[in-house]
C-alpha cells in the first residue's frame, strides 16, 4: 500500500500543500499519496488518533498547532522551542514524533532561494505571536546583529524575548517606537489574512530595507504594498516559506530533499492563473 500522508486544518480546502508534495514525490520518484482533512471543531486528536493507524505522516496548519503538540509522544527540540507542531511522523515503533519546520521553511526561503542575508544584519519583526514564536529559533541562529520584535501588544513581545534569551538578545518595541531603518524587516503579524494593515510609523524601512511578509496571494499583500510606498525596492511574500516548510517536512518523513526552486516558481505560476 502507498505511504499515506495528509494536510490537517480549518479552512483546508485552499491548502496547497497537496499539489506542493505531489510536485515533490513527481520529482524525486517517492510514491505517496497525500490528501486534506478538516476535522470537527474539536475533532483534531480523535481524527489523529484513526489517521496513523495507517498513515505515515501529517501535515498541521492552523487551529490545530498546539493540538498537534500536545498529540506527539515525542518533540524535536525546534518543536518544543516553537511551542507547536507543524509536521508529524509516526516513527518505527508506532510512537508520533512533532517536529516544526516554519522556522527552518523562513530562514532557507531568505537565505536560499532571495539570497538575502541574515548574518550581520539588522533584523525587525513586525508581531509576536505563535507564527513568530516558530520561526525565532532559526532566524536567531542565523546570527543577525541585532533582532527587535515590535507587536501591537508590547507584552507578548517581551514574552517571546524571556523565552528565547537562552538563545540570544532581542529587543522589544511598541510600533510607534520604531523610527530608523532596518537591513530585513519580517512581517509576521496576522492583519494581512484579514486585509488589513498594521498602524505603523513612517521612518523605519529605507531604500536598502529588504521586506518580507510572511503571507501570501496572487497579488502583492497590503504590507508589501504599504513598504513599496515607504520606499522599499526589495521585496518577497511568504510563498518560498510555505514551500520551504514543506519540503523539510518532506525531508523529515521521506529522508530525501526535494528541490524547492522549480517548485516554487511552478507554484507562483498556478496562483498567478486562478
Ligand atoms: P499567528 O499564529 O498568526 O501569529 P496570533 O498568535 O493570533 O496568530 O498572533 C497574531 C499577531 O498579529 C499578533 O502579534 C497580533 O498583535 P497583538 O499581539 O497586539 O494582538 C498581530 N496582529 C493581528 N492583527 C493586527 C492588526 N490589525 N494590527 C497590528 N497587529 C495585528
Amino acid at each position: 500500500m502507498t505511504d499515506r500522508y495528509q494536510v490537517v486544518g480549518n479552512p483546508i480546502a485552499q491548502s496547497k500543500s497537496p499539489w506542493i508534495h505531489a510536485a515533490f514525490a513527481a520529482q524525486t520518484g517517492e510514491a505517496i499519496h497525500y490528501d486534506r482533512h478538516r476535522p470537527e471543531p474539536e475533532g483534531f486528536a480523535a481524527h489523529a488518533a484513526v489517521f496513523f493507524e495507517q498513515g505515515r505522516g501529517m501535515n498541521v496548519t492552523a487551529p490545530y498547532k498546539l493540538d498537534a503538540y500536545a498529540f506527539a509522544h515525542q518533540l524535536t527540540e525546534r518543536a518544543r522551542l516553537a511551542g507547536a507542531v507543524n509536521t508529524l511522523k509516526k516513527l518505527p515503533d508506532g510512537s508520533l514524533l512533532g517536529d516544526n519546520t516554519d522556522g527552518y521553511g523562513l530562514v532557507s526561503d531568505i537565505t536560499d532561494n532571495l539570497g538575502w542575508p541574515v548574518a550581520g544584519q539588522s533584523l525587525l519583526i513586525l508581531g509576536a505571536g505563535g507564527a513568530v514564536r516558530g520561526v525565532l529559533g532559526p532566524l536567531l541562529e542565523a546570527a543577525p546583529a541585532s533582532l527587535t520584535i515590535a507587536n501591537r501588544t508590547l507584552s507578548k513581545a517581551e514574552d517571546l524575548a524571556q523565552l528565547f534569551a537562552h538563545k540570544g538578545r532581542i529587543d522589544c518595541l511598541p510600533f510607534e517606537a520604531l523610527n530608523c531603518p532596518y537591513d530585513l524587516v519580517i512581517n509576521a503579524t496576522s492583519a494581512g489574512l484579514n486585509g488589513e494593515m498594521p498602524a505603523l510609523p513612517d521612518g523605519f524601512i529605507g531604500e536598502q530595507t529588504r521586506v518580507y511578509d510572511m503571507t501570501y496571494g496572487a497579488e502583492p499583500t497590503p504590507f508589501l504594498r504599504w513598504a513599496e510606498g515607504q520606499g522599499a525596492r526589495i521585496r518577497a511574500d511568504g510563498l518560498g516559506m510555505l514551500v520551504g516548510q514543506a519540503a523539510e517536512a518532506f525531508f523529515v518523513w521521506r529522508g530525501v530533499r526535494p528541490d524547492v526552486r522549480p517548485v516554487l516558481s511552478a507554484l507562483r505560476a498556478e496562483l498567478k492563473a486562478v
